[in-house]
Parts: structure tokens; sequence; C-alpha cells
């Protein structure tokens, strides 16, 4: 049994002992926060982009570092996950690039507000959350097998999720190579362009940006529309030129939508996918 005097000193000292390292942590953990939170990369379009994400009620539908409603995609990693040009494109007209599936708001943002967002997702992004969000630990052998890396996509079960658009697409003759063939391979993407005529050129970075989400090449990407493994074959370069200016006019209903595609985008698509054949 403790005397009153030692169980009082049992007491003080405890509480002292664990009020002193709770304070240490605290300034601890309150010290790594600017670090995390890359706090000096809060530009006055970071700023803007947050009150527009405050002011239109984003949370109601949408959580950010966990946190907010869960009826529409968790968005902390959306900057790398869609890129600028495409979530520029969606918030411009949310309906165009989904038609007629659940509804994102139209906010009727200009150029400007909508750039003040894509930083403030991009600096959302770029925090260090010791690994949050946390990648989806989906069962092997499942035949809906989205990209190794790619995000969870929080109540959007029937997409797959996008690889990161900055990745670059696997080539085929090179993801097909066994060892032995390797050092062919080699030679081949050592060899001067002409000689190059088997192997696919690289998808035009509007491509990543865009097309990716929502179609799939060599196994990887959406599955909103159809893979474009081998459109070549299907397509004359005139009918894609016709596909990609206006799908709504070559065929009227369908779930494409129209992309604002400079003309410069616009034939290097062309010409990319007529050789995917
Ligand atoms: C009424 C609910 C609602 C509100 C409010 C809302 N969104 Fe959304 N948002 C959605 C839904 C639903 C989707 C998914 C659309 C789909 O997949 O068809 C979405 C998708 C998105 C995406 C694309 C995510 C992805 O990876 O595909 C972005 C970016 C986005 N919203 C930004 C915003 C911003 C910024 C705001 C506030 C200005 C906002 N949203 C407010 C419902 C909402
Ligand atoms: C929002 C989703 C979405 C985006 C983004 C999108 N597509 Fe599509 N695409 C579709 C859908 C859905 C279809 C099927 C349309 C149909 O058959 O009515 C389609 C069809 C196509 C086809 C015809 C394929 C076939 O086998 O018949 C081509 C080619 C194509 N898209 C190219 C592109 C390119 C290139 C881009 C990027 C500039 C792109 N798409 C962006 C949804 C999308």
């Amino acid at each position: 049994m403790l005397s009153k005097s030692q169980a009082r000193l049992f007491f003080v000292s405890g509480t002292a002992l664990f009020s002193l390292l709770f304070l240490f942590l605290t300034v601890d953990t309150v010290r790594q926060v600017p670090a995390q939170t890359k706090g000096r990369n809060i530009t006055p379009a970071v700023e803007r982009g947050k009150k527009l994400w405050d002011e239109n009620n984003c949370m109601g539908c949408h959580t950010l570092l966990g946190e907010g409603a869960y009826y529409a995609p968790e968005l902390t990693k959306v900057y790398p996950r869609r890129g600028a040009v495409w979530i520029d494109i969606f918030l411009k007209d949310p309906q165009a690039m989904f038609p007629g599936e659940r509804k994102m708001v139209q906010y009727n943002f200009t150029a400007r507000q909508r750039q003040d967002l894509i930083a403030f997702f991009k600096w959302i992004s770029e925090m260090d959350l010791n690994g949050f969000p946390p990648k989806p630990n989906l069962a092997k052998g499942s035949s809906d097998k989205p990209a190794p890396s790619g995000q969870p996509q929080t109540g959007v079960a029937r997409r797959a999720p996008a690889p990161p658009l900055t990745r670059k697409q696997p080539q085929p003759s090179r993801r097909a190579t066994s060892p032995s063939s390797r050092s062919a391979t080699r030679q081949l993407a050592n060899a001067p362009n002409q000689a190059k005529n088997k192997a696919p050129a690289k998808p035009p970075t509007i491509f990543r940006q865009l097309c990716i989400a929502c179609h799939s090449l060599h196994g990887q990407g959406g599955k909103v529309g159809p893979a474009l493994d081998h459109v070549g074959r299907k397509y004359t370069p005139v009918y894609l030129q016709k596909w990609l200016t206006d799908p709504q006019a070559v065929k009227p209903g369908t779930q494409m939508p129209k992309l604002p595609l400079s003309k410069d985008n616009l034939t290097k698509l062309v010409e990319y996918l007529s050789q995917l054949k």
C-alpha cells in the first residue's frame, strides 16, 4: 500500500512525465508540418483554389485528405491521376466527359478559376501524407484488375482507374520481349527512326492526358470506351479525323465526348491511331 504522500508523489511525477512526453511529441509533430505540407509551395493561385473549394462546398460530395462526403471520388491525388489538361476540360463540362453517369455539378468556372483549382489540387497531391490514400489491396487474378499503380476511385466501380498520366506507354515490341531477343530489340531501338517501322510510335502527350482516362491500350487505361489496340485496322485516317473532331456528328447519341483538340493534336492523334494495327 502506498502512503498518502507516496501516492501524491506518484501522481504528480507520473502526470509531469507524461505531460512532458505529450508536449514533446506535439512540438515534434508541429515542427514537421511545414515540411510535410510543403507550405512554401502555397502560391496565390493555390489560395484562390482553396477558397473556391470551400465556397462551392465541393466537400459536400468529395473527400479531400480523407475528409468530406463519400458520394464522389476522393480527390487528394486527382492531379497525378488525371493531369491538368483533363481536369480543366472536365471542370468546364463534367457531363461531356461522362455522359449519362452520375452528375458532377456544372459550375461555370472561368478559365482562371479552373486553373486555380488545378493549382490547389497539385499542391494537395504533393503533400507528404505518409502513404495516404492507400492503394487498394485487390485480390490477385481478378479479371477486372486495374493497372498496379492505379489509385482507388471511390464509388466508381465500373471504371478502371486510369494509370498515371505521365507514365509512358510501354511499346509492345519491348513488352513481349523474351530475354533471348532483348539484345535484338535494343539494336532496333538504337537504329535510326526509319528502320523502326515495326515498332509503333510513342503515343502523343495529349493521348496520355485525355484518351487513356476512357480507353485502354496494351491492357492499361480506362474502360468507358473500347480498347484502341487495333483501331488503325478498323478505321481509315479520314474517318478517325471526323470522329475525333465531333463524335456526335458521326454517331448521334454516342458516349464519346467532343473534346477540344487543337489542329496539331488532332493530326498527331490520327497519325498515331492509324498505325495501331
Ligand atoms: C453534388 C455532388 C458534387 C459536388 C458538390 C462536387 N462534385 Fe466533383 N464530382 C461529383 C461526381 C459524382 C463525380 C464523378 C463523376 C463521374 O465519374 O461521372 C465528380 C468528379 C470530380 C472530379 C474528377 C475526379 C476523377 O478522378 O474522375 C473532379 C476533379 C471534381 N469532381 C472536382 C470538383 C470540385 C473542384 C468541386 C467543387 C467546386 C466539386 N467537384 C463538387 C460530384 C460532385
Ligand atoms: C469520357 C470518355 C472518353 C474519352 C475521354 C475519350 N473517348 Fe473515345 N470513346 C469513348 C466511348 C464511350 C466510345 C464508344 C463510342 C461508341 O461506339 O458510341 C469511344 C470510341 C472511340 C473510338 C472508336 C473505337 C472503336 O473501336 O470503334 C476512337 C478511335 C476513340 N474513341 C478515340 C479517342 C481518342 C483518340 C481520345 C482522346 C482524344 C478519346 N477517344 C477520348 C469514350 C471516350
